[in-house]
């Protein structure tokens, strides 16, 4: 069913401020690229790897998640991957983007740093100038990994900083707290990169609580769990810390039983800064788009608090100032025919 709801948010202008470019491999390229690059998968369909997205949680994701990630291997990949997820978006009403992308989980598979960033890169430049779409590059450190192995995926980063805006952090949250990683977020502060993390997601709202004091993250990741705590809240009302909230990933990794218990609406209700996103579109069933309106529909938002979230997309982004104002005033003309007979 096409509601009016979901005409608004069609062209809105947005931001997608989490999303995991090794997340957004679609079955059909899956298959392509194991035949290009001579990998044998345990799959045989596109139905086959569809019907294997059945996740009791985030490890039970990660674990395909990396094994997807095998057939990846070229620098041509890499770009065509980034490719086809911005093509995907330049009819979402997609502006600006920052993604996430994992090295870790190609270096120890013997894929050297620079083919994935040059991939990566090569098609983010296109897609500015061929889409109009602006982006900037947060690499993630792998968490169930030692952060010895962090210090040399910050190593290689420094080489290419003109590439890389901001590290983060992912992947198995419970049992790898953020004070795990204290060192290498210091470093990497001082390098010049903007910190982020993924906290809450599994893990307690004291992750993020320590993402804040230890790794001094200018955004959260998720931030699920930090609604437990009102105190917690409260802090990020206050300092208008935004949280990158995913709907559908929240859904499909079991973290909260139905949509219409997500709590972004307590979340904007609260004064939080938060944000809707797709994480891994490709394994979640659905890009940002299905994302607003899935979680528009099940938690009851109204358009205004949807119009809310597409310009805290760009308030919680890492455009400067000039330019986040130049896209909320996007959002207004856009929305303008919209809510002409609104209140
Ligand atoms: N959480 C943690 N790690 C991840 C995720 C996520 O949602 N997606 C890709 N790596
Ligand atoms: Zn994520």
């Amino acid at each position: 069913m096409t509601t009016d709801f979901d005409k608004l948010i069609d062209g809105l202008p947005k931001a997608e401020l989490h999303l995991h470019i090794e997340g957004t491999l679609e079955p059909e390229m899956m298959l392509a690229l194991a035949r290009r690059n001579n990998v044998t998968l345990p799959y045989a369909t596109a139905e086959d790897i569809n019907a294997a997205y059945q996740f009791d949680g985030l490890q039970d994701f990660l674990d395909l998640y990396y094994a997807g990630m095998s057939v990846l291997i070229e620098e041509r990949d890499f770009h065509d991957l980034t490719h086809a997820y911005l093509d995907k978006m330049a009819v979402q009403g997609l502006t600006h983007v920052e993604i996430f992308f994992d090295p870790q989980g190609h270096t120890d598979r013997g894929i050297a740093f620079e083919t994935v960033l040059g991939g990566i890169t090569s098609a983010l430049e296109e897609g500015e100038r061929e889409l109009g779409i602006t982006s900037k590059l947060i690499m993630c450190f792998l968490r169930h990994l030692p952060e010895e192995e962090a210090f040399g995926a910050l190593t290689s980063a420094c080489q290419h900083k003109e590439h890389i805006h901001g590290v983060g952090l992912d992947s198995g949250e419970a049992g790898n707290p953020p004070a795990n990683f204290a060192r290498v977020y210091a470093a990497a502060r001082q390098e010049g990169f903007i910190p982020v993390a993924h906290a809450g997601e599994e893990g307690p709202a004291a992750y993020v609580t320590d993402a804040l004091d230890i790794l001094q993250v200018a955004r959260v990741d998720h931030g699920n769990h930090a609604l437990d705590d009102p105190a917690l809240v409260a802090r990020l009302v206050r300092a208008q810390t935004p949280l990158t909230m995913c709907p559908l990933s929240n859904l499909r990794l079991k973290g909260i039983p139905t949509l219409d218990q997500h709590p972004i609406k307590r979340a904007l209700d609260a004064g939080l800064l938060a944000t809707v996103n797709s994480d891994d579109p490709s394994y979640f069933g659905g890009y940002i788009n299905d994302n607003y309106k899935a979680v528009s529909q099940a938690v009851g938002l109204s358009a205004r608090e949807i119009i809310t979230l597409a310009k805290n997309s760009f308030a919680a982004s890492f455009l400067d100032d000039y330019e986040k104002q130049a896209r909320i005033d996007a959002v207004d003309r856009y929305v303008e025919p919209f809510t002409r007979d609104a209140d």
